[in-house]
């Protein structure tokens, strides 16, 4: 074993070396690297420099492909063979408010695809799926892979956090690319984001890449340059992969915070459009764009009408809702989702009213991420305690007209103290103006 570390620090350093000076990589060499990452036989000294290395001069669109390819074979894979087709995933980049897989995944699997996705926790401003489904009592995201399969083969339908032995070397990777500030390298990004779709088997994933300031994409043109890398490597992976852009300047949907975001889900799953406040019709708006996507790319719908048609009848028959239950069954709730009465709810809920009438010309998503994060609905650090019952609820979005005294936010706060820095730090977040402003498309750039 010392034997084997040694050979393998000596190629990883020719690795770096090539690196450093502008080479190129060939697939096996990405698997060296990969592999030792993963088993640990490269020390993180010498993987952080490759980082570095990597970082200064970024791989070319075919690495990274081999990369990501690397990457996801430096662990297990899913094998989903018994799981009918078409197998799918969705991702997004990460935004303020982004409860999209709680709708999608459910109202997907009752179209007929079979969802078998793997999710994270939320860090920062960006909430977690994991973080939401705690907010329903019972259940559980840790899922061998085993009964992940036999699930999927079911219902059609498993959500689960990601298993230790899944793209191991992305795990290692990413943390040493957290503290040694070469995490925003559009080809790393790329990899690890790709290689847990493909060691979770999808097939066919459709990417949510967020753009503004409740993202990591403020502009469009960063945006564009991740959804195109992402398309661009993952064809080059084999992966049957679509990419749209969408808006993040101000929150998706009504609510921010996990039981919150849990609450709006089910509405959306189970009340007709118009029985929807503002801010919710637009988060429908997007899922059933991103539903509609995913059945006209895996082949179910044979065109983009035919693909919304279903997904609206999926929705409103009830079906999605249905499924959305057996699903959360599956993973041991013991909840109805039809009386969410059970929904953690804050000791403090307050209001805050437009002071003036006008036209609203910013909800500003990250200054509301942060508000919220400062309430505790999510994480600072790693280790953080988040609380479920907190955030807020976003009653306008930009260009609805309101009246004065009309509510904008409710706080849903622990105690007063925390209503007051919510107060005090709304009004640099929300503006009321006198003229018309137009509203946001949630589509920025379709797939
Ligand atoms: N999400 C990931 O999984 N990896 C990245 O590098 C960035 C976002």
């Amino acid at each position: 074993m010392a034997r084997k570390k040694k050979e393998t620090s000596t190629d990883i350093r020719s690795l770096i070396a090539t690196r450093r000076d502008g080479g190129v990589h060939s697939r096996a060499d990405l698997d060296l690297l990969a592999n030792a990452a993963a088993d640990g036989s490269a020390p993180d000294y010498q993987l952080a420099a490759w980082l570095m290395a990597a970082y200064l001069k970024p791989l070319s669109d075919a690495e990274t492909a081999d990369f990501t390819l690397a990457m996801a074979g430096s662990g297990q894979r899913l094998d989903l063979s018994g799981v009918p087709r078409p197998w799918v995933d969705k991702h997004s980049t990460g935004g303020v408010g982004d409860k999209t897989t709680l709708v999608l995944a459910p109202l997907l699997a009752a179209c007929g695809l079979s969802v078998v996705k793997m999710s994270g926790r939320g860090l920062g401003i960006t909430g977690g799926t994991l973080d939401k489904l705690k907010a329903i009592p019972g259940m559980t995201t840790e899922i061998e892979p085993a009964a992940m399969i036999e699930q999927a083969k079911k219902i059609g339908i498993v959500l689960a956090g990601q298993t230790a032995d899944l793209a191991p070397a992305d795990k290692t990777l990413y943390s040493l690319r957290d503290v040694t500030e070469t995490v925003s390298s559009l080809p790393l990004i790329v990899g690890s984001i790709l290689s847990k779709k493909i060691a979770g088997g999808a097939e066919t994933v459709v990417l949510d890449v967020k753009c503004g300031s409740g993202s990591f994409n403020p502009t469009r043109e960063h945006a564009e340059k991740l959804a195109d890398a992402l398309v661009t490597v993952g064809k080059k992976a084999g992966l049957n992969v679509y990419a749209a852009i969408t808006d993040m300047e101000q929150p998706l949907g009504r609510s921010i915070g996990n039981a919150l975001e849990v609450q709006e889900a089910i509405e959306v799953l189970s009340k007709p459009e118009d029985q929807l406040g503002s801010t919710s019709k637009r988060f429908r708006e997007l899922v059933r764009y991103l539903a509609a996507l995913t059945l006209r790319v895996s082949g179910l719908s044979p065109s983009a009408g035919d693909a919304l048609e279903r997904v609206e009848a999926t929705l409103t028959s009830g079906r999605a809702l249905r499924k959305a239950q057996e699903w959360v069954e599956a993973q041991g709730a013991t909840v109805r989702l039809d009386d969410p009465s059970w929904l953690v709810r804050a000791p403090e809920i307050v209001t805050v009213n437009a002071a003036v009438s006008g036209c609203v010309s910013k909800v500003d998503a990250r200054i509301l991420g942060e508000i919220a994060l400062e309430l505790g609905a999510g994480r600072k650090t790693k280790d953080d305690e988040i609380d479920l019952s907190v955030g807020l609820e976003v009653l306008v979005k930009i260009g609805d007209f309101v009246t004065e005294g009309q509510p904008l936010i409710t706080i849903h706060a622990k105690d007063a103290k925390g209503v007051q820095f919510a107060q005090d730090r709304i009004g640099f977040a929300v503006s009321v103006v006198s003229t018309p402003v137009p509203p946001r498309p949630i589509l920025v750039r379709p797939a």
